[in-house]
């Protein structure tokens, strides 16, 4: 076991976890932040992507010894659910079972920080690898420009 410092959505946090513990574990079990999903984990389905660093990253698949910036989960985007892309997702009603959601929606907020102004191949190429098991992909597509037009120019 290491102790370790990590600063998750504005908070400074402590953990006593093994070094190759997933950050997704310490996410959802040390944390109690249940929003990214374990899917595959193997780095392959998106179900668990957060931003590390203001990046979109896939916590199954990163040792938390690696993480050397700030994480943020879907839970630290809003206290109430209205960022931008949150209300964009709830306005066109995107989610289906909602497994996948949270991922979908932190690859549009890392997106979106890169690309205010995203074209379908941009949106293509960002959610490519978050996979949808229910097809919402043509509402997710139109909530990433719903996020982006209410967000504004950057
Ligand atoms: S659970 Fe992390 S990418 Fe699938
Ligand atoms: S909404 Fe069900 S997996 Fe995407």
């Amino acid at each position: 076991m290491v102790r370790r410092r990590l600063r998750v959505n504005e908070r400074w946090h402590v953990v006593d976890v093994p070094d190759d513990t997933p950050l997704l574990w310490v996410l959802r079990e040390d944390l109690g932040l249940t929003g990214p999903k374990y899917g595959c984990g193997v780095g392959a389905c998106g179900a668990c992507t957060s931003l590390v660093g203001g990046a979109a990253a896939r916590p199954c698949v990163l040792p938390v010894s690696e993480v050397d910036a700030e994480v943020t989960t879907v839970e630290g985007l809003s206290a109430n659910g209205d960022h931008p892309v949150q209300r964009a997702w709830l306005e066109l009603d995107v989610a289906q079972c909602g497994y996948c959601q949270p991922g979908q929606i932190m690859s549009t907020v890392a997106l979106l920080a890169r690309v205010p102004e995203p074209s379908d191949a941009d949106i293509d190429e960002a959610l490519r690898d978050n996979v949808c098991r229910c097809g919402t992909y043509s509402r997710v597509r139109a909530a990433v420009k719903r996020a982006a037009r209410d967000r504004g120019p950057r």
